[in-house]
């Protein structure tokens, strides 16, 4: 068990078994701060030079961390989203109290968003997706060429903030999406196996304007291990 696995472990033997089972929550849900920050899993440079240092560390370090503070500093308006499955209260908005509502689809959104997106990159492992992954996308697409093409489109395409995604829909047909702002698959009933912020903070430093270039880019650091992973949980 590697440094990694060691904290996903303990984090997840304790906490609800979410998003890889590092979707943090803490070990007792009566504490104060319920709400955990995931570690990277790897350093903040280690996807360099397709994503820089500094966008990683701001990312993670303030933007997921302020998600993951917001949900923390406002739980007492709403117990609950300390004890409720993650998922089910993502895949269920409208059971939260309408003042917490938008609150809860933002930050909790954001922090799930986030705990997948981290998981999914890696400095190594497979380059291209292989078995069924490969297949799946070849169902769909004319090839894997075409589906990245499609799907980098597709993000560069969605206006403003927010992410595009490969998922399972909730007709268990393999489909690409997209998500504004921090709303999630989990809201619409569909399982990820694959998504990237595009989020202006997850590329402006070193990309500026130009989406497009990271979305290329960003293929060099998709953890396809994990994507078949994902695809596998979603088929179950
Ligand atoms: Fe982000």
């Amino acid at each position: 068990m590697n440094r990694r696995d060691t904290l996903k472990f303990l984090v997840g033997a304790t906490a609800f078994a979410g998003t890889a089972g590092v979707l943090g929550r803490g070990a007792a849900f009566a504490q104060a701060k319920p709400f955990i920050l995931p570690p990277l899993g790897y350093a903040n440079d280690a996807l360099e030079p397709n994503i820089d240092a500094r966008t990683m560390q701001i990312h993670h370090d303030n933007h997921h961390a302020a998600y993951v503070n917001n949900l923390n500093n406002n739980v007492d308006k709403w117990p609950e989203m300390a004890t409720k499955p993650i998922d089910e209260i993502l895949s269920n908005l409208s059971a939260a109290p309408e003042t917490v509502r938008t609150l809860v689809r933002n930050n909790l959104g954001g922090h799930w968003n986030h705990t997948f997106f981290w998981d999914l990159m890696t400095p190594g492992g497979a380059k291209e997706p292989s078995g069924e992954v490969k297949s799946a996308i070849e169902s769909s697409w004319k090839d894997v060429a075409d589906f990245k093409e499609r799907f980098a489109a597709a993000g560069a395409a969605r206006f403003g903030s927010g992410w595009a995604w490969l998922v399972v829909n909730k007709d268990k047909k393999i489909e690409l999406i997209t998500t504004a702002n921090q709303d999630t698959p989990v809201a619409l009933g569909a399982k990820a196996i694959i998504g990237v912020d595009v989020w202006e903070h997850a590329y402006y430093l070193k990309y500026q304007n130009r989406r497009a270039e990271y979305l290329k880019a960003w293929w060099n650091v998709v953890n396809w291990d994990k994507a078949a992973a994902n695809l596998k949980k979603a088929s179950a």
